[in-house]
C-alpha cells in the first residue's frame, strides 16, 4: 500500500493521510473533504466492486462532491480482472421488506434522504445538510457488503470517527421510529438493507449530490456517458473507458 502511494490519499489503521491536513489548509471555510479511509475497506466492499474501481472501470464517481480523484492502477488490470470474471449477481431482496424500508427512509422516519440521494431521488436536505451529502443508495447497493452494512448504520463513527453520519441508535437497539418493528434497529436496518438491494442502478441518469452553492465541475463526466451506455448493451467497459 505504502509502496503504491495508496497512503498518499488514504489513512489505513494509525497511518493519517497527509491529505487531511493539506485540505484543511486551503481555507475554503468548510470541514476539510474527507476521503474514505481504508482500514475496512476489505470488510465493506464487494472484491469485484473494488478490483473495478482499482481498474478505472467504476463509470461514476462514488463521492461526486470530492475534489480528488482516486486514480486508476491498469499495471494491476489484468491480475484484478479475474475478480472481474466473478462478478456475483446482484443480490435478491425481499419485496415486501423493501417497501417498509423504503418508508423508513424519509423525513417521517429515519430521514436518510436527507443526505442520501436514491437513484434518480436527489437528497432532500437542505442547503445545510448538503455540506454532508452520504453516496447514492444505487451506488451503496453495488459497493457494500452486507455485514458491513448492518455493523456500519448502527454505529458509523466507529468506523470512521471522521465520518459526517450520525449514530441514530444510541443504544445500538432501539430507533425512534417505535411504530415500525416495535424500534427494533436492527430488523428496520434490515428492511432498509433490503430497500437498498431494490433501487435500480441507472447511473447516467443519477443527479450528482453537490451542495447548492458548489461551482459547477468541469471535464468530470467525460469517458462516463461511453462507458455506461456500454453496461447498457450488456457488455463490460472496454479499452478506451478508463476513468479521467
Ligand atoms: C490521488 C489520491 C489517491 C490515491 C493515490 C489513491 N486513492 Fe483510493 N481513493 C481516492 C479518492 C478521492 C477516493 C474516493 C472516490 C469516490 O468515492 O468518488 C478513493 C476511493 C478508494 C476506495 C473506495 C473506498 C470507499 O470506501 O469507497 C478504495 C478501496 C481505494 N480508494 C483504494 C486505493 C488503493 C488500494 C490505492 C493504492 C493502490 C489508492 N486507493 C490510491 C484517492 C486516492
Ligand atoms: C447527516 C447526513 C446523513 C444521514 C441523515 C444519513 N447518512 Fe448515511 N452517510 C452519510 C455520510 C457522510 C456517509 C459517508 C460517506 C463516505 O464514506 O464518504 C454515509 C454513508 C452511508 C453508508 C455507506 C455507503 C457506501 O456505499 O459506502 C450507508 C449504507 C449509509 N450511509 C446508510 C444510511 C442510512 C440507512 C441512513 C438512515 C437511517 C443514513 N445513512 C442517514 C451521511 C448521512
Amino acid at each position: 500500500m505504502h509502496s503504491l502511494r495508496c497512503t498518499n490519499c488514504h489513512s489505513r489503521d494509525a497511518a493519517l493521510s497527509p491529505h487531511w491536513t493539506i485540505v484543511a489548509d486551503e481555507g475554503r471555510g468548510i470541514p476539510p473533504e474527507g476521503l474514505p479511509h481504508l482500514t475496512y475497506a476489505g470488510e465493506k466492499l464487494r472484491s469485484d466492486w473494488t478490483a473495478r474501481l482499482l481498474a478505472g472501470k467504476v463509470p461514476y464517481p462514488v463521492r461526486p462532491y470530492l475534489k480528488s480523484h482516486m486514480p486508476s492502477f491498469p499495471a494491476y488490470a489484468d491480475v484484478l480482472s479475474q475478480g472481474l470474471a466473478a462478478e456475483p449477481e446482484p443480490p435478491l431482496f425481499d419485496k415486501a421488506l423493501a417497501e417498509i424500508g423504503n418508508k423508513l427512509t424519509f423525513r417521517t422516519a429515519l430521514d436518510c434522504r436527507q443526505c442520501h440521494a436514491v437513484g434518480r431521488d436527489q437528497i432532500m436536505g437542505d442547503d445545510k445538510t448538503q455540506i454532508s451529502p452520504g453516496i447514492n443508495f444505487a451506488h451503496a447497493r453495488e459497493r457494500l457488503r452486507p455485514d458491513f452494512f448492518h455493523r456500519f448504520v448502527l454505529d458509523p463513527p466507529r468506523y470512521d470517527p471522521a465520518t459526517k453520519m450520525p449514530k441514530f441508535i444510541a443504544d445500538l437497539k432501539t430507533s425512534k421510529v417505535t411504530s415500525v418493528f416495535n424500534g427494533d434497529a436492527r430488523k428496520q436496518m434490515e428492511a432498509i438493507w433490503n430497500f437498498i438491494q431494490s433501487v435500480p442502478v441507472e447511473p447516467e441518469k443519477m443527479p450528482a449530490p453537490v451542495p447548492k452553492s458548489a461551482p459547477p465541475r468541469k471535464g468530470r463526466r467525460r469517458g462516463h456517458t461511453r462507458s455506461i451506455d456500454n453496461r447498457f448493451r450488456g457488455r463490460r467497459p472496454g479499452r478506451g473507458d478508463k476513468q479521467p
